[in-house]
């Protein structure tokens, strides 16, 4: 195919990414690794599946094919799906030689995906992500998890994919707020370590916005390459791939301060993205010019530039429990100017607190 591309994940056990392929030749791919089995258990969900399951069995013809369906919802990724996921893997006789294939978003990714990493201490398993997060973003870098009621993402690993098959015409069915949690994540890629991207999207927002085919193929090719460059260095996120949170202490507060209702993933990132490059501004980063141009672009896709009525101090106290956070002290990711971005571990409370006001009305 003209379009098509690999790229290599370099990690304790390297894969590639393939953009531009069709879903209808992963069977034809899948042929060419020969220590697999005959077993293929495809993970997704019913629209997933209604969308764009047909496509995949096409090529999957050789293989005794099994799929299990899983409810929508972030809800979804837990130890008792998990649970009922091992059951009926036991059922259909799945074992060691089994393929995993996780046909979905995010969501499907990181369930499938640790349902690989420990069903019989580790199986193997392909990423075919179907959301624009999920084709820049969740399916590449090996991360995979279930949430528990004490923390999102809490139990996971770092469980490398075989390979991930990334075909861009199953972005045509998603919809707009979906594809706005790609943006966002798209927006952060390029802000930390790619200019020219950041270039390229404000060129392109009408482009984007009307989802025209070769601007997006661009978009999530140079997005995705910005990911693979990330954590090909850094698997485990002992360093620089900490970078890639830029945007989310301050929007998982929000997300957190708004019990996850009434806000995306995306929009609160992208809030999060405009309260890091304040604080950037204040400490001379970044001037307020390359600031305006983020919230310009940001605003450009819809995505959450401002909040109303949030106490800037609740917020504040919120990003104690960041993850991140080192010895008490928070840790948060600014830009450099665009197209860098640093690991700060001295930032007081009165600049997480002035960085907060800024976007609060
Ligand atoms: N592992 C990682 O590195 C990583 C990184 C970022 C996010 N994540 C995780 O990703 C998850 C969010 O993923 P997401 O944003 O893809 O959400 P998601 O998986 O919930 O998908 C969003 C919705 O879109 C639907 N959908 C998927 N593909 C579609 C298509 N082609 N056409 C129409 N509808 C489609 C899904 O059924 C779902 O309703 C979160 O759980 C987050 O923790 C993981």
């Amino acid at each position: 195919m003209a379009n098509l591309q690999k790229i290599e994940v370099a990690a304790s056990r390297p894969y590639p990414v393939f953009l531009g392929v069709r879903l209808e030749d992963l069977g034809e791919y899948l042929q060419t690794r020969q220590t697999l089995g005959s077993q293929i258990l495809v993970i997704t969900q019913p629209v997933i599946a209604e969308l764009h399951g047909e496509r995949l069995a096409e090529g999957l013809k050789d293989f005794k094919v099994d799929i299990i369906n899983v409810p929508e919802g972030e809800g979804e990724k837990s130890l008792d799906r998990l649970s009922s996921l091992t059951s009926e893997a036991v059922r259909l006789g799945v074992d060691r030689s089994t393929l995993v294939v996780a046909l979905g978003g995010g969501v499907i990714g990181d369930l499938a995906g640790f349902f690989a990493s420990v069903f019989m201490r580790g199986i193997r398993f392909v990423q075919v992500p179907t959301t624009l997060l999920a084709q820049v973003d969740s399916s590449i870098g090996g991360k995979v998890a279930v949430n528990h009621p004490a923390g999102k993402n809490l139990l996971g690993a770092f469980y490398p994919p075989l390979a991930v098959w990334t075909d861009f015409s199953v972005l045509a069915s998603l919809p707009w707020n979906e594809v706005q949690n790609g943006l966002a994540e798209t927006v952060k890629h390029a802000l930390i370590a790619d200019a020219d991207l950041f270039a390229f999207l404000e060129q392109h927002q009408e482009q984007i916005k009307e989802r025209e085919q070769g601007i997006w193929r661009e978009m999530v090719t140079r997005s995705v390459a910005v990911k693979v460059k990330i954590v090909s260095q850094d698997e485990r996120e002992a360093g620089i791939r900490a970078l890639l949170n830029l945007g989310h202490s301050f929007g998982h507060a929000l997300e957190t301060e708004m019990e996850f209702q009434g806000i995306s993933h995306g929009q609160g990132v992208a809030l999060g993205i405009v309260a890091a490059a304040g604080l950037a501004q204040a400490r001379g980063f970044i001037t307020e010019a390359e600031v305006e141009r983020i919230v310009q672009l940001l605003k450009s896709f819809g995505l959450k530039t401002e909040v109303y009525d949030k106490s800037a101090a609740n917020l504040l106290h919120l990003m104690e429990a960041d993850k991140k956070n080192q010895g008490g002290r928070k840790v948060l990711i600014l830009p450099k100017g665009i197209g860098q971005a640093v690991v700060v571990k001295d930032c007081n409370d009165e600049e997480i607190l002035s960085a907060w006001e800024k976007v609060i009305r």
